[in-house]
């Protein structure tokens, strides 16, 4: 082994350290926060990337962690995006805000459902200890996608009722939607994020006031969800939530063959969503794109989210032009939106900087469907931006600086998982 190479064997064992104590630092007993300050409690797709990272570790706390979070369902099937274990004053809006009046206390939203596909991959590792939590697990995690068909995929592609669902919070799919928002009543709050972070790096002002009008909106109207759908000036099929949830029954169906589970029915809610994949592709842009479902219009954005198609397993059309011209722009893939894009800003949360969290699944997707040479670009890219900066929320696609909140626990998470093991894994 030559210096140079020794040294980054030096560093990697160093970074493999750190990624195993965030994930400890951040165990609040059962669940991880994503990070001390910034976000204190349990957020639903960033706890099931906890457990995959826990899977690298400590197999059974990998399934606790899955298992914690459905401790939130509500009875309708909903698994909200924020549980709230313990009240931290560090976090708006809080549980007082949502007023969702359940046990454990909890947000009135959902968010990417990525548990499904997580639990296939830690049942992977370890079948035989495994099955007693996938069995534990199923009924809940088919109650959550049921309530997704029911309630949600009436256009075949899942649609949000409030930005925060995407996990995309600021992405511009649904920025002209979001106008329709009326923030009359919003009136005075303090927001607790940008005490924590740079405000560059952090939706607006407008963006916040839109978010909490969605959410008194919801409040008002007892967090029901018809009453939503009939009130509400905001609904949008969102490209990635379509993407994930088709991945998350793609996966569901496999782990109830291994339990002996009928899968009639999920087989059904795949042929749905495959159905309404067709209405999202953007022929202009070249990909898959979010729709306005009050105007019937495409979003015209080229966003990470429409590369989730070879993890859904639908036929990519040209995707791949569309992606190679993104990665061409962005030294440090994959930027959360096109750098072609007027509106790209590498610094601003979902308007241009790299997540390694999505890198894993679009990642994921690519090397799945045989295109390697992307997946392993991906991999390296992801691989570079936290060896040389740390393990940051969301990282500058120009220079790989680390940007966000820090000690990120989805980031060690797919350092673990993910990056140091190969695209494919
Ligand atoms: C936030 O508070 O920034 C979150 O993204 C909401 O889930």
């Amino acid at each position: 082994m030559n210096n140079m190479a020794a040294i980054e064997t030096l560093n990697i064992d160093e970074r493999n350290r750190q990624a195993a104590e965030i994930l400890r630092t951040n165990d609040r007993g059962g669940y991880n926060i994503p990070t001390a300050g910034l976000y204190p409690y349990q957020w639903n797709w960033d706890s099931a990337f906890a457990a995959w990272g826990w899977s690298e570790i400590d197999i059974s706390r990998a399934w606790r962690e899955l298992e914690t979070l459905f401790k939130g369902q509500w009875s309708t099937g909903m698994v909200p995006h924020i549980i709230f274990h313990e009240v931290d004053e560090g976090y708006f809006p809080g549980p007082d805000v949502w007023r969702t009046h359940k046990s454990p206390q909890t947000s009135g939203i959902t968010q990417p459902p990525v548990a499904a596909t997580i639990a296939r991959k830690i049942y992977e590792k370890a079948p035989q200890s495994g099955l007693a939590s996938v069995e534990r697990l199923f009924k809940p995690m088919a109650d959550w996608h049921r309530w997704f068909i029911e309630q949600r995929c009436e256009s075949g592609a899942v649609a949000i009722t409030h930005p925060w669902e995407s996990g995309r919070d600021n992405a511009l799919d649904w920025e002209a939607a979001a106008e329709a928002i009326d923030i009359s009543n919003v009136g005075e709050y303090t927001r607790r994020d940008t005490s924590h972070v740079n405000p560059e790096m952090r939706p607006r002002k407008i963006d916040y006031d839109r978010y909490l009008a969605l959410v008194y909106l919801g409040r008002d109207v007892g967090w029901d969800e018809s009453k939503i759908r009939e009130l509400s000036p905001f609904r949008v099929a969102d490209v990635g939530m379509t993407f994930i949830l088709l991945r998350a029954c793609r996966d569901l169906a496999w782990l109830a063959d291994q339990i002996g589970q009928s899968r009639v029915e999920i087989d059904g809610w795949i042929a749905h969503l495959e159905a309404g994949c067709g209405q999202l592709w953007n022929e202009e842009l070249g990909c898959y794109d979010s729709m306005d479902l009050k105007s019937g219009k495409l979003s015209g954005t080229k966003s990470v989210a429409s590369f989730l198609c070879w993890y859904a397993g639908v036929d990519p059309r040209t995707s791949k032009t569309s992606l190679e011209q993104v990665m061409e722009l962005a030294p440090f893939s994959l930027p959360s939106l096109d750098p072609a894009s007027s509106r790209f800003d590498p610094k601003r949360y979902w308007q241009g900087p790299t997540w390694p969290v999505v890198n894993s699944i679009v990642g994921l997707g690519l090397a799945e469907k045989g295109e390697t040479e992307l997946a392993e670009r991906l991999g390296k890219d992801t691989f570079e931006m936290i060896l040389q900066t740390g393990f940051y929320e969301y990282f500058t696609p120009l220079t790989a600086a680390g940007e966000g909140g820090n000690n990120f626990t989805w980031t060690a998470a797919v350092w673990l998982a993910w990056v140091t093991k190969g695209p494919a894994s």
